[in-house]
């Protein structure tokens, strides 16, 4: 569904992604980890063309997709949840739902992801009419998602989906994620919190500054030795 092929990207001189590769198969939830700085976000915002990459392709459906403006890229199927969620604070909960789904004309579509959404979030049914602002850290999050969702995606690129919340709203946010993937969503996953990431994912990436170090199942990447010491705190 979505391949990224040698890409580099820069921040002015400075070579950000270097020459990295990454497939993600329909229907699999395909985590994205490595340590802070290592351009897990820089290869979420390639994909969906807030930056463009100086070398290499980005094929979506075997198109390519990598000098794509950010609403082509919305069109095509691929959501964005950005890292620290960017919901509209005096919006709304229902305002920043509608506001997922601005490219969109087709209204019983739309009806339908909103009921969707509810299922998957119900607290953000009762929330509807509270401002953004007023929500919790884990609402915040699935406003953040359910946003995503309301563009009609097949793709929904997530970008640390848990990071800041306390440990049982991380577990929750784990279980709604894979209730998106059971919706028959595609998931390519960003986190630092590798122990869930690699419990929940079918397969998984390690970035270190710019490259790919490692790849597989999760299964695999979980019992790697290196993966266990610098991100499971070698306790598996
Ligand atoms: N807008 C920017 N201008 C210049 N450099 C940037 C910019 N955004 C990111 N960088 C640099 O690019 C590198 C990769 O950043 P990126 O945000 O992709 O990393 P990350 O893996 O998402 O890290 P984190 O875990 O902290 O979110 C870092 O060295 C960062 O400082
Ligand atoms: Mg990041």
């Amino acid at each position: 569904m979505l391949e990224l092929r040698h890409v580099y990207t820069r921040y002015g001189k400075v070579e950000c992604l270097k020459g990295i590769t990454v497939t993600v198969q329909k229907g699999e939830m395909v985590a994205l980890l490595g340590a802070n700085g290592a351009g897990k976000t820089t290869a979420l915002k390639a994909i969906s063309g807030l930056i463009h990459p100086v070398a290499g392709e980005i094929l979506f459906h075997g198109k390519p997709i990598s000098s794509l403006r950010p609403e082509e890229v919305v069109r095509l199927g691929i959501s964005h949840v950005p890292e620290g969620r960017k919901i509209f604070h005096r919006l709304s909960v229902l305002e920043n739902l509608e506001l997922g789904a601005f490219l969109r004309r087709d209204r019983s579509g739309i009806q339908k992801d909103l009921e969707e959404i509810f299922q998957i979030f119900p607290i953000l049914k009762k929330r509807l009419k509270q401002k953004g602002g007023t929500l919790s850290g884990g609402e915040q999050q699935m406003l953040a998602i359910g946003r995503g969702l309301m563009a009609g995606p097949s793709l929904l690129l997530l970008d640390e989906p848990s990071l800041g919340l306390a440990p049982i709203l991380v577990t929750t946010i784990f279980k709604m994620i894979e209730a998106v993937k059971a919706k028959g969503k595609t998931i390519l996953l960003v986190e630092q919190n590798a122990r869930m990431a690699l419990k929940t994912a079918d397969r998984a990436y390690v970035m270190e500054t710019g490259q790919m170090v490692l790849e597989g199942s999760a299964e695999q990447v979980r019992k790697n030795p290196a993966v266990q010491e610098a991100y499971l705190g070698g306790s598996g």
